[in-house]
């Protein structure tokens, strides 16, 4: 089958383009770097032109308040464009328990990304994936001064990019879902704790004071990120930091 991975240069796209190709597909990785943009149109049409599979693994670049509006054009545009050229199944990447944080700018846009894809008019599959563990450091970064680090007792169940791509890959390759499917890591940690463990494997060390009011996932009530139902990843996260 023949694969257009938009965002395929990213941390997820790139795998999956790898994934697809090793299992005997045709896996193109499109992307600003190669010309083509989902915010402008610009290369859409020819990088779709073909392929039986869409799989859009963009970000956009902020998690602000812009982030609806990146996730509309861009979901609009390719809609347009893979309509145009015949595709016959879409696919998105997004985050487990997305429509429970309507305060997160980021995940109301994720959220409208689902909408769009599932109110439009080519046949669809949506993998919903915890939080990655690439991107624990970054949420780190956001509240530490010095060498404390801010952070609430948050549930999160930490999945390894390298999984996300496998369960991503496989799902394009097969018929489309017409829903959602959730994937997640093998177990469930307190943020807190969970930089503490990321700590501890650290040269420098360094302290997590519990803080309920810091950073981002301050604002998620309860367990809504986790979900010990979902399809579990084996990669265990004191694996993936050794
Ligand atoms: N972080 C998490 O824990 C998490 C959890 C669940 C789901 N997700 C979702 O996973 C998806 C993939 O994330 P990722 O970390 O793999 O992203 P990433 O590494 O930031 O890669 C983003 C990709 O999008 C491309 N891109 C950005 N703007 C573009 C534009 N205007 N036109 C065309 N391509 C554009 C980039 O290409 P260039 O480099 O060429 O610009 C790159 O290939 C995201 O949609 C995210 O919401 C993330």
């Amino acid at each position: 089958m023949k694969f257009a991975v938009v965002g395929g240069t990213g941390l997820i796209g790139s795998q999956v383009v790898s994934d697809l190709n090793a299992a005997g597909h045709e896996a193109v990785p499109h992307s600003q770097s190669s010309g083509v943009d989902v915010i402008s149109g610009e290369g859409l049409d020819e990088a779709v032109a073909g392929a039986d599979v869409i799989v859009n693994l963009t970000n956009s670049p902020t998690f602000d308040e812009a982030s609806p509006a990146f996730f509309r054009v861009s979901m609009d545009n390719l809609l347009a464009a893979g309509q145009g050229s015949g595709v016959r199944h879409f696919v998105i990447l997004s985050i487990v328990g997305v429509d429970r944080v309507p305060e997160l700018d980021y995940y109301r846009a994720k959220a409208l990304q689902e909408d769009i894809l599932a109110a439009g008019p080519i046949p669809y599959s949506i993998v919903r994936a915890t939080q990655f563990m690439e991107f624990v450091d970054a949420v780190m970064s956001w509240t530490t001064d010095g060498d404390t680090v801010r952070l609430p007792a948050t549930p999160i169940q930490p999945i390894a990019a390298r999984d996300v791509a496998e369960a991503v890959a496989e799902v394009a390759a097969g018929a489309p879902l017409g829903g959602i499917r959730n994937i997640a890591g093998p177990e469930v940690f307190a943020l807190d704790e969970l930089g503490r463990v990321t700590l501890s494997h650290r040269a420098d060390g360094g302290t997590v004071v519990t803080d309920p009011t810091a950073g981002m996932f301050a604002v998620v009530k309860g367990d809504v990120l986790t979900d010990t139902d979902a399809r579990l990843a084996p990669t265990r996260y004191a694996d993936w930091l050794s």
